[in-house]
């Protein structure tokens, strides 16, 4: 007989045999940085997550870094918003700030920013809008301003999530031409109008006040237009490729990871964070195990790079196995 359980008898055998792992090195948490003094709000939706301002973020910092967590994602929350997110090249702008505070006192800390419009503009899209729709190349134009001057303050990597066509290409030009050829790109490649980012909004203020972004984000039925998404991607210059939500998209995780040569992450958002929260603070479901196992099915669909806001719970953990 062809006896499988053979391989599960004990603990160490199954250490032995143990195809995947999550280590803390596969982490990357994602940080809300607002504009103002004294500022530390609870996001309602996803417990245990804030809003800082800068002169409060360093508790937050120490322990991102004394768990070894090595990279963050920062997100900005202006004071000012426009019509076309001109707050985001504003070499003074929470977010050029906020790189800043970090090289001076976390220099060891890998610096992420995502680069979009949507909580910087009045209405809460993902760039400029012309006849009630996000105009693509307008948009790339302040892209790459918007970049630049991420990479002035000494972002260690951008990581544009806006879905305009084209936008690596433009990106990586405008990088290359002002001297930052070293500077990579990780690409949200992938990315879905998914109802999973509910929570995200909320704490980034960024709902859109019209319509929505099915004319930018993917549609959730596609599965091969991602491989052609990716493909533009990787030929622009991409230096990382993402998928994103996660948990209901591991299949195009692993299409990803068989068809493209580049590391791979994925984005375990705000929603899909919010359901474990919820469900484990009822007592319906262990929290940290529910957790763990999640991590662990993106790792196994393929990806080598998790965003997740359970980053610093999960380093947590990891600490003690
Ligand atoms: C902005 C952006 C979004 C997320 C990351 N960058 C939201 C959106 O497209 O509305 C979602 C993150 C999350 O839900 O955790 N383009
Ligand atoms: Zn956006």
């Amino acid at each position: 007989m062809n006896r499988t359980r053979r391989l599960r008898k004990t603990e160490n055998i199954r250490r032995l045999v143990r195809e995947n792992r999550l280590h803390v090195d596969d982490l990357i948490y994602p940080i809300f940085i607002e504009e103002g003094r004294g500022i530390e709000t609870e996001i309602e939706s996803m417990p245990g997550v804030k809003r800082f301002s800068l002169d409060t973020i360093s508790k937050e910092l120490d322990e991102v870094t004394s768990l070894g967590i090595p990279a963050v994602l920062l997100f900005g929350i202006p004071t000012a918003k426009d019509e076309i997110g001109s707050e985001t090249w504003n070499d003074q702008g929470i977010i050029q700030k906020g790189i800043r505070f970090i090289k001076k006192h976390y220099p060891k800390l890998y610096i992420i920013t995502d680069v979009c419009f949507c909580e910087y503009t009045s209405h809460g899209h993902c760039g400029i809008i012309h006849n009630n729709d996000v105009d693509n190349d307008a948009t790339l134009v302040n892209i790459a301003k918007q970049v630049i001057s991420h990479a002035n303050a000494g972002a260690h990597m951008v990581a544009p999530s806006g879905m305009m066509d084209g936008m690596i290409a433009a990106i990586r030009e405008a990088l290359d031409e002002t001297g930052f050829y070293d500077l990579p790109i990780m690409s949200y490649a992938v990315k879905y109008a998914s109802a999973y980012y509910g929570p995200f909004r909320d704490a980034a203020d960024s709902t859109p006040t019209f319509g929505d972004r099915r004319t930018y984000q993917m549609d959730p039925s596609n599965r091969d237009e991602a491989l052609r998404e990716a493909t533009f991607d990787d030929q622009e210059g991409a230096d990382i490729l993402m998928v994103k939500p996660a948990l209901a998209y591991l299949d195009i995780i692993r299409d990803l990871k068989n068809n493209f040569d580049r590391p791979l992450a994925c984005y375990n958002v705000s929603g899909e964070y919010a359901m474990i929260k919820a469900a484990g603070e009822k007592g319906w479901i262990d929290e940290d195990r529910v957790m763990m196992e999640s991590l662990l099915s993106m790792k196994r669909a393929g990806a080598d790079i998790i965003i997740t806001y359970f980053a610093k719970d999960a380093a947590r953990l990891l600490q003690k196995t």
